[in-house]
C-alpha cells in the first residue's frame, strides 16, 4: 500500500508515459479529432449531466487508450502498492471554454489516472487540474493518480484550442467490495459499453415491435 497516495488521495507521477509515444498520439488524435470524428458528443442533449461543460466530445475505450490502460497496470501496480485490475479508460477532447465540473466519481474509478496526450498548440502551458483544492500541472508525460471516488476534482475553463485527456481506471483485485466493477462490467476490456448499449437499446426496440405485432394478432 502507498501511505501518501492513501492519505493525501492523489500522487503525482512524473515522466511516467514515455516520451516516444507522444509523437504517436499527436498523429493519432489529429486523426481521430479531424478526420475520423471517432468520439461521441453530447450536443443536443440539454439534459446532459456530463461532468465536462458545455457539450464535449469524448470517447469510451477508445483502442489506443484503452490499449495504455491495459500496458499502464504494471507501473500502476508499483506505484499504488496494489494489484489492480483495469476497469475501463476515457479519452476527452476538451475545447476552448470546456471545464471540469467539480465531482467525485463511480466505483469503477477507485484508483484513476489523469494524463494530457495531446495538445493543438505545442508546449501550451499546463491546465491545471484541482484535486482536493491542491492544484496540479501536468507536462506530457506526468501523470496525477487520484482516488476518485474520494476526492473532488475539477478544472477551470480551458483557454486553448483542443486538449486530450487520458483517464485510466482500476480498482483493487483483493477487495471483493469492487470485483463486479472488474473491466467497468464488460466481459474484457477493449469493447465500447455505450456502443453496446445502443446496439442493446436497438435490439430492444426490435423486440418491443415483435411483442406489440404478436399480441395485435
Ligand atoms: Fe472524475
Amino acid at each position: 500500500m502507498n501511505h501518501l497516495l492513501e492519505e493525501s488521495k492523489y500522487m503525482v507521477v512524473r515522466n511516467a508515459i514515455p516520451a516516444e509515444m507522444f509523437d504517436i498520439f499527436k498523429y493519432y488524435f489529429t486523426f481521430n479529432f479531424f478526420i475520423n470524428e471517432s468520439y461521441n458528443i453530447n450536443a443536443g442533449n440539454l439534459m446532459s449531466n456530463d461532468v465536462v461543460l458545455p457539450f464535449s466530445k469524448s470517447k469510451y475505450a477508445d483502442p489506443l487508450v484503452e490499449s495504455l490502460l491495459i500496458t499502464m497496470t504494471e507501473k500502476m501496480n508499483e506505484y499504488t502498492g496494489k494489484e489492480l485490475i483495469p476497469t475501463y479508460s476515457f479519452c476527452r477532447y476538451y475545447e476552448n471554454g470546456q471545464y471540469l465540473v467539480k465531482h467525485k466519481d463511480r466505483p469503477s474509478c477507485q484508483y484513476s489516472v489523469t494524463a494530457p496526450l495531446f495538445t493543438m498548440e505545442e508546449n501550451e502551458e499546463p491546465w491545471t487540474i484541482f484535486i482536493g483544492d491542491n492544484p496540479i500541472q501536468l507536462n506530457n508525460g506526468d501523470i496525477v493518480i487520484y482516488k476518485g471516488q474520494e476526492v473532488e476534482h475539477w478544472r477551470e475553463p480551458y483557454n486553448g484550442e483542443l486538449h486530450v485527456q487520458a483517464h485510466l481506471h482500476y480498482v483493487d483485485s483483493k477487495d471483493p467490495e469492487y470485483e463486479k466493477f472488474f473491466y467497468d462490467g464488460r466481459y474484457s476490456c477493449g469493447y465500447d459499453k455505450d456502443k453496446l448499449k445502443r446496439e442493446y437499446s436497438k435490439l430492444d426496440m426490435i423486440r418491443f415491435k415483435e411483442i406489440m405485432e404478436e399480441e395485435s394478432c
